[in-house]
């Protein structure tokens, strides 16, 4: 049964997108089966991956409000391993649609219960929102991935998106857990970063991520190319900083397992 991550924080340009391609990318680089779920209406996951956005082709939206399966709406990338349900215009409209259908926060999660098996994890890149899409990601998923800016207003807003998690925790009796939080745009040779780093180091504890993603014009780049970093610079530090994000997940859940046995 694939583990679901929701990759959120409603602020913008903090680097979801970039962090739901390159780990989705850098866990298939293991050799798993990975499903990235594009719940952004601008679709950048999508492009950034080369998958083009054809309105009439299967996508998100259809599987939300279409009634088409999951599995219909499943495209392979370029990248063994790595499928994708993409996004296109039409998901703009969905957060209006979705308020007036019948169990409007649990749309994605019995969506993709069918294909769950097939993938050791499933990515959802969420909108810059705390709207109905990314209720619908926080519903499916186990656990989320918050990525963090170090920058000086990097801690506001972030208690918005934990009481939200904690909404859906007492809302929908749903365990959702937090995987952790990713710091972003990593740049050590500014006091900032590091004393805003170590702010949330001294704040979240050891739930923030070991793994620090570096400032890269590469990883930048990359999208353009329609690759994940992997395919487009593979030696870069970018690169290497989503392969060892990678491996801290794996070996977090490696870590959980004896204990889920003992129970
Ligand atoms: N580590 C990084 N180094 C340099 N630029 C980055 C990095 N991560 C993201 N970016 C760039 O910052 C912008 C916002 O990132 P993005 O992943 O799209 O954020 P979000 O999905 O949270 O809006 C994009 O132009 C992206 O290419
Ligand atoms: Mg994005």
């Amino acid at each position: 049964m694939g583990r679901v991550l929701a990759v959120s924080n409603q602020k913008g340009g903090v680097g979801k997108t970039t962090t739901a391609i390159n780990l989705a990318a850098s866990l298939a680089a293991s050799d798993l089966q990975i499903l990235l779920i594009d719940s952004d209406p601008q679709g950048n996951a999508t492009s950034g991956l080369g998958v083009t956005k054809d309105p009439g082709k299967p996508s998100l939206y259809h599987v939300l409000l279409g009634g088409v399966p999951a599995e219909n709406a499943m495209f392979p990338t370029g990248l063994e391993g790595l499928s994708i349900i993409p996004a296109d215009k039409n998901l703009v409209g969905a957060n209006l649609e979705l308020v007036d259908v019948p169990n409007r926060e649990f749309r994605l999660q019995s969506a993709i219960a069918t294909v769950r098996n097939r993938f050791a994890y499933i990515l959802i890149d969420c909108p810059p929102a705390l709207d109905l899409l990314t209720l619908n990601a926080l519903v499916a998923a186990d656990a989320v991935l918050v990525p963090i800016q170090c920058e000086f207003f990097a801690l506001e807003g972030i208690s918005e998106l934990m009481d939200t998690i904690d909404r859906v925790r007492d809302s929908f009796r749903h365990p959702l857990g937090l995987e952790g939080i990713l710091l972003t745009m990593f740049d050590d040779r500014t006091n900032l970063t590091r004393q805003v780093a170590a702010d949330l180091r001294e704040f979240f504890g050891k739930q923030v991520f070991q793994t620090v993603i570096p400032r890269s014009v590469r990883l930048a780049e990359a999208p353009s190319f329609g690759k994940p970093i992997l395919g487009y610079d593979p030696r870069s530090r970018g690169a290497e900083s989503y392969i060892k994000l990678a491996k801290e997940i794996l070996d977090h859940e490696q870590s959980r397992k004896p204990a889920q046995g003992a129970r």
